[in-house]
């Protein structure tokens, strides 16, 4: 248990003299030459290039659905939930912040959150009066206090750069919130039971169940990067349908936005008047489309090994992560969890009762991998194939595989 008047115990990010020096400097240097925080130049380098931004199904439209749109899921996160209740009262910035909950730093107002009183639950109502909050968005009343709260996509798929501390800056879009620990988050509402509150609680940063409110079961996924899938047909890891597929399941069944959707596969028939979702899928969909895989970091891996990797990884991984997509999926094939000697709880639970190959995307990015996050780093998961498909790679061959692994 921790206190939200106090930060988290284990906050390894963020302290409260790091972000007072941080605001300290920054606020003598806006005072002293007029320097604005996030300039349009660095907000520019995060936005994808848009054909259309007049026409509602284009990706500058999915963006701000991505963004800002909460399908009226304040309805389930207010009315129900009563999250507001507690953001209102006890929530201080820094225990947001290491709750994994990031700040826009464009469109911060620093002057006006400082003061608000940056480490009282003040700071966080400025935070979301100021639209601030990645993926939370609020309305207040006449006292100041949160009326509505709702949220939107960006909470879990949406990171910031920390441009300006830990946990302050930049969106980057399509990037998993790997320090997000949503379970704790919702097991604030006041609304849950104990039982249901240690389920959630359970599960940790950077994992999700979106199935939990639905079977009972937990067996919590990592929350995968929603870049680089503009040539995969279908999503998730058990490639349960096409990506507007899960979008709408994702902003329904799971965001409790107001909308309609059916899977009969699973039992699941949810419908809304008015239907809040369907007409947005589409610009949903070309926003994540443009969502480019970020480029490694160059010096990031070791040349040499990478082409002796390419040449192993073509030879023993390319037959299901193909070249193209990097997934076999496209021709509609599914895996059995023994192909690949992972847990099938999950898999069991969805659809298809299959993984779907992952197509293999930034790598370097985002560990830890497989579904259930059972491989911590990319040695581990060379090491997991090695065993388990009895591969018979040398430590020497192992280590040139990560390295190409590290390139993608
Ligand atoms: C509470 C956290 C959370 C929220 C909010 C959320 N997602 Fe996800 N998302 C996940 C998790 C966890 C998965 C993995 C599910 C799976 O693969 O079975 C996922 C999977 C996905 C995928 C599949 C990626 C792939 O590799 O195929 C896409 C696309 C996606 N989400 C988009 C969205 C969109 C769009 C929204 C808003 C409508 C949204 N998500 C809201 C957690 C979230
Ligand atoms: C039989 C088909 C198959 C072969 C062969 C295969 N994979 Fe996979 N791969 C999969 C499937 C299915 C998953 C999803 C498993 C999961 O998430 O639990 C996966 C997941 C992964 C992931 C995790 C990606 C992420 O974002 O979590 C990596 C990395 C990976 N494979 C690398 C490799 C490498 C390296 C090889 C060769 C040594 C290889 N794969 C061989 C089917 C295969």
């Amino acid at each position: 248990m921790f206190s939200l008047r106090s930060p988290m115990p284990h906050a390894r990010r963020i302290s409260r003299a790091r972000l007072a020096i941080a605001i300290a400097i920054s606020a003598t240097v806006i005072a002293g030459c007029g320097v604005k925080m996030g300039s349009e130049s660095q907000r520019a380098a995060n936005r994808p290039a848009t054909a259309d931004p007049a026409s509602p199904d284009s990706a500058a439209a999915g963006e701000r659905i991505f963004r800002y749109d909460t399908f009226g899921n304040e309805q389930f996160w207010t009315d129900t939930a009563r999250l507001h209740e507690v953001v209102s009262r006890e929530l201080q910035p820094l225990a947001a912040l290491s709750l994994g909950l990031k700040v826009d730093l464009d469109n911060l107002n620093l002057m006006r959150f400082v003061l608000h009183n940056p480490f009282g639950a003040s700071g966080t109502r400025e935070l979301l009066r100021q639209n601030a909050v990645v993926g939370v968005q609020a309305t207040f009343d006449n006292e100041g206090q949160i009326a509505r709260i709702g949220i939107t996509c960006a909470l879990c798929h949406s990171t910031v750069d920390d441009a300006f501390v830990p946990g302050i800056g930049h969106r980057l879009d399509g990037w998993a919130n790997s320090d997000l620990d949503i379970g704790a988050i919702i097991a604030l509402s006041p609304a849950l039971t104990a039982d249901q509150k240690a389920v959630y609680r359970s599960w940790g940063k950077g994992k999700y169940d979106p199935r939990y409110n639905i079977d009972g079961k937990s067996t919590p996924l990592v929350t995968p990067p929603a870049y680089g899938l503009a040539k995969v047909n279908n999503a998730t890891y058990t490639a349960d349908g096409s990506i507007s597929y899960w979008n709408a399941y994702a902003a329904i069944t799971q965001m409790h936005g107001q909308g309609n959707f059916s899977e009969p596969r699973l039992n699941i028939d949810v419908k809304h008047s008015p239907d809040l979702v369907t007409s947005k899928l589409a610009a949903l969909r070309a926003y994540q489309h443009s969502l480019l895989t970020p480029p490694t970091p160059a010096g990031s891996f070791d040349a040499a090994a990478t082409q002796r990797g390419r040449a192993l990884f073509d030879r023993t991984c390319a037959t299901c992560h193909v070249d193209g997509s990097g997934t076999d999926n496209n021709s509609g094939k599914l895996h059995a969890p023994s192909d690949t000697g992972v847990d099938g709880a999950y898999a069991a639970r969805t659809a298809t009762k299959a993984y779907r190959t992952t197509p293999l995307r930034a790598l370097w990015q985002h560990p830890p991998y497989f579904h259930d996050g059972s491989a911590a780093t990319l040695g581990d998961v060379v090491a997991h194939y090695n065993r388990v498909r009895t591969l018979g790679l040398t430590t020497e061959q192992q280590r040139d595989l990560v390295e190409y692994l590290k390139s993608l």
